[in-house]
């Protein structure tokens, strides 16, 4: 309403000739977000809050069909605007009038609003859509993976353009309400809570929801479609907790799997020892059919594994890794994907401390051994900026937990985990960077540590550890 009135104010003025200036028109919103390693990656011009993604999936052919309402908020004047998607488009709605679109690059679909948002409005957008996700290229990739029985949308930091339109950056999280109907017999596994138990909707289909409460990064949201044995308990303070089997496990790796996963809940309350409450509304983990994933990630509430983590016992240790991204990821996101080691760094350093409580070697031991043993190449790698091609290398994983055992180190136990702890509370359910996490340790443990960070994150060579010289190989 008081916008409507400057505009007016504004026009009237330019009519009489004032020479204060007429209200900017309203321009195109960008097709990325100015993020240095991935340019297009999200668009600009208007924040998401939530993503209602409804679809009907027929196994068979790979076939999707369906629609995508977001609610979002333009954050300028916006004559058009980019969503990230792959899909075929029907039609495109902007606050309820048609919309006019069009195709850019390999995953920009660019939407003309028949009238232009305002800075600050409302907008409502329904995209309906179809496709074969599996024969869509991208970025090099095809990141939904079909399988025998289904398929998997999971990936990072490309995911989401498969299945669903998107602001797809971290820096803009929404809630999001995923229902997808399948044939009868089909399981749909997706984050969150179940607001509801599968339903039969017409004649031979049904429809599974699941809905994330709190924001969730796009890359976060996921879909395990096909056969699988789902297992549901409750935490003592009524947490949801759900995990799933692919049915096309061999006894041997489903043992393994189950002796790993369904200890989630056992392992996130050590976490939350550690780190601070458990952020989320649910817990779990999916392990995926042989051969179809090769990582596993740490999608929001419900991780999902690859079989292959499983293939020789129990591997309780990535079960510690995705659920520490629950808060170093997931509620604490990445402002840009060169962050990464504030996700992965962290995951790692977690498996150190589960390593230590299990007896099974101290985060001094697991430290010492990388720090006599990766070669010339690992520390050409520096951390906090590692390249679009290294976002997942060995540096941002196993230097980023060194990085911080350095650190803990030189500051103490106390100061470490209160900063920790302070780091995911500040940040809870928003994103954060490299020098915010800096200037909070300076900030904690009183110390000056440009050194450290300098040498450890941002150098790419090997530091100087201070009585060490003994460990070098
Ligand atoms: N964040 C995942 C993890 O730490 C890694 C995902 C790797 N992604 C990929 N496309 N290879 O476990
Ligand atoms: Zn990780």
């Amino acid at each position: 309403m008081r916008r409507l009135l400057v505009a007016t104010l504004a026009t009237a003025l330019t009519l009489a000739g004032s020479a204060i200036p007429a209200q900017a028109a309203p321009a195109p919103g960008g097709a990325g977000l100015g993020d240095e390693y991935f340019p297009d990656y999200g668009n600009g011009g208007y924040d998401v809050s939530h993503y209602d993604v409804r679809l009907r999936y027929y196994p068979d052919d790979d076939r999707l069909t369906g629609t995508t309402t977001i609610l979002a908020t333009a954050t300028q004047d916006l004559s058009s605007f980019h969503l990230d998607f792959v899909l075929d488009v029907a039609s495109v709605k902007v606050n309820n009038r048609p919309a006019a679109f069009s195709r850019e690059g390999d995953h920009e679909l660019v939407v003309t609003p028949s009238r232009a948002v305002t800075r600050g409005g409302a907008m409502t957008v329904v995209v309906q859509y179809s496709g074969v996700p599996s024969n869509k290229v991208a970025g090099g990739i095809t990141a939904w993976v079909r399988t025998p029985d289904g398929a998997l949308a999971v990936g990072q930091p490309e995911e989401a353009w498969w299945w669903f339109p998107s602001n797809d950056h971290p820096s803009d999280k929404a809630t999001f309400d995923v229902s997808v109907a399948v044939p009868d017999g089909v399981e749909v596994v997706s984050n969150g809570v179940m607001p509801r138990n599968p339903a039969r909707e017409i004649l031979g289909w049904t429809r599974w929801s699941w809905r994330s409460i709190h924001p969730q990064a796009t890359y976060l949201a996921f879909l395990a479609i096909g056969q699988y044995e789902i297992t549901r308990d409750t935490t003592a303070d009524g947490q949801q907790v759900i995990n799933a089997y692919s049915d096309l496990l061999t006894p041997a790796f489903e043992d393994a799997a189950k002796a790993s996963v369904e200890r989630t809940a056992e392992v996130v309350d050590w976490e939350s020892g550690l780190f601070g409450p458990y952020p989320f509304e649910a817990r779990g983990g999916v392990v995926a059919p042989p051969d179809t994933l090769t990582f596993a990630l740490e999608t929001q509430t419900r991780s999902v594994y690859s079989s292959g983590f499983f293939r020789s016992g129990s591997n309780t240790s990535v079960v510690v890794h995705e659920n520490a991204h629950q808060w170093f990821g997931d509620s604490v996101s990445v402002d840009r994907w060169k962050e990464i080691w504030l996700n992965e760094g962290f995951a790692t350093y977690a498996e150190w401390l589960w390593s230590e409580e299990q007896g099974e070697g101290t985060a001094q031991e697991l430290f010492d051994y990388l720090y006599a043993s990766k070669d010339a190449d690992f520390w050409t790698v520096a951390p906090a900026a590692p390249g679009a091609s290294e976002i997942f290398g060995d540096a941002v994983y196993d230097r980023g937990a060194m990085t911080l055992h350095q650190l803990r180190n030189t500051i103490g136990d106390q100061d470490f985990f209160e900063l920790l702890r302070t780091w995911v509370s500040e940040h809870r359910y928003g994103d954060a960077n490299t020098v915010e996490f800096t200037t909070l340790a300076e900030k904690i443990s009183g110390q000056q540590l440009d050194e450290l960070f300098d040498a450890w994150l941002y150098t790419p060579a090997k530091p100087a550890v201070p009585g060490a010289a003994a460990l070098t190989a």
